[in-house]
């Protein structure tokens, strides 16, 4: 007797919620009292070491503004700080740390965990946090332009494990994203830089209009004027924001992942570099030489490609690095990019500016080409 199985539809139901805000630990109690909304009980607090040295106020401030947020039962227990960058996705300790915290301050799936920090530490706190007791709501307040122009908006965290960038992790919904424009102040040059690369790319895949400013006011974002430069890094998120919720695909369950363009490249020279180069430069990079094999295949126009380049280099961002070469060492992060989703290859090349489509091959020919030409470049 052949049994009919048991099947039916499971829909979950989660709110995504963003709050832009000048200056997130004096002037923000509306933001901090609507993400604190439907928490009780104990909650801790991680700070990226980078953000607790340039300000000293914060943890003090954290406990201020839970306090004050007027939600009430929610108290902050523990305000500790995390190494910043790569290191503290090196494996799974610091997350580990996190989730050990929940159970020390009796953080419940009712309370939080506030992760304040660049991308790395909201991966690595978000990791923990989805470890204790399956999964701790996670309040994210980004630091730097790429935390908040493209990873805070996700639905993802992880950390490097087994030689491979993200290799563990979860997916989960940040009970709420807190962006602040003052901590900004303080980010060194590099990671200031770093973050208009994910803009970059959003807008060749998604806003021609984007670009354009991008290219406008290149050195004026250079030069840190937030005037123009807080307007793209809040249009980037926003783009990212609408594929992840609205592009159908959330838990990338499907082959295609236009996000990702550039990344198999970045992905592997970081991990080539031992995680010295940033991500923001490792993507910079990576969409130069896509755009360059985009161009080989015949898919981008030449005039295109340089257009791609050289938006990149007038914000300072690389698009060559030695570890480039040899090529065949670089293939290698071809494969472990299909391996992430599975299924057959499917990178996202360029067309034409706000079109890009997945190819299901990047010949190494056409990669080594591509290299070739931007190693031509030089750096000047
Ligand atoms: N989960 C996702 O969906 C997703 C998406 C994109 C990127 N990421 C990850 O994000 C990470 C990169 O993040 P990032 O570019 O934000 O850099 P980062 O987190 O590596 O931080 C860079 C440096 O800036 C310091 N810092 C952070 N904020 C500061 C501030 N306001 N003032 C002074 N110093 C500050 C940090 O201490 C660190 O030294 C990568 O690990 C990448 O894989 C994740
Ligand atoms: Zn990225």
């Amino acid at each position: 007797m052949a049994l009919t199985p048991w099947s039916d539809a499971l829909t979950v139901h989660s709110r995504h919620r963003v709050w832009w805000v000048d200056d997130v630990l004096h002037d923000a109690a509306a933001a901090w009292h609507g993400a604190m909304e439907g928490l009780e009980g104990p909650c801790v607090a991680f700070v990226d070491l980078g953000v607790a040295s340039a300000w000293p106020e914060v943890a003090e401030r954290l406990h201020a503004c839970v306090r004050d947020s007027g939600a009430g039962g929610v108290r902050l227990s523990a305000v500790d700080t995390m190494p910043g960058g790569e290191s503290c996705k090196a494996g799974t300790a610091e997350a580990m740390r996190v989730a050990q915290a929940c159970l020390d301050h009796g953080v419940s799936r009712r309370g939080a965990v506030i992760a304040v920090g660049g991308g790395a530490v909201l991966d690595a706190v978000g990791f923990g946090a989805a470890m204790a007791h399956r999964g701790v709501p996670v309040i994210r307040v980004p630091t730097t332009t790429l935390a908040q122009d493209d990873s805070a908006m996700g639905v993802k965290c992880g950390v490097n494990a087994f030689g491979q960038k993200n290799a563990m992790g979860a997916f989960g919904v940040p009970h709420a994203v807190l962006c602040c424009r003052r901590l900004l102040g303080s980010l060194p040059e590099e990671h200031w830089l770093g973050g208009f690369s994910e803009a970059v790319k959003i807008a060749l895949l998604r806003d021609p209009g984007l670009l354009a400013e991008i290219e406008r006011h290149a050195a004026r974002v250079r030069n840190r004027d937030m005037a123009v430069a807080w307007p793209i890094v809040r249009r980037s998120a926003e783009l990212h924001r609408h594929h992840i919720l609205k592009g159908g695909d959330p838990f990338e369950l499907g082959s295609s992942r236009p996000l990702d363009h550039g990344h198999w490249v970045a992905h592997r020279l970081e991990s080539l570099t031992a995680w010295a180069l940033p991500h923001g430069q490792a993507v910079a990079v990576g969409l130069a030489v896509d755009a360059c094999v985009a161009c080989e295949l015949g898919w981008l126009a030449p005039g295109t490609r340089d257009r791609v380049i050289r938006a990149l280099r007038s914000l300072g961002l690389p698009v060559f690095h030695p570890m480039l070469l040899p090529v065949e060492r670089l293939m290698a992060g071809l494969e472990q990019f299909r391996q992430h989703l599975g299924g057959p290859l499917a990178v996202p090349l360029l067309r034409d500016v706000g079109h890009a489509q997945d190819s299901s091959e990047v010949p190494p020919r056409a990669v080594e080409a591509a290299v070739r030409r931007l190693q031509g470049l030089g750096t000047g």
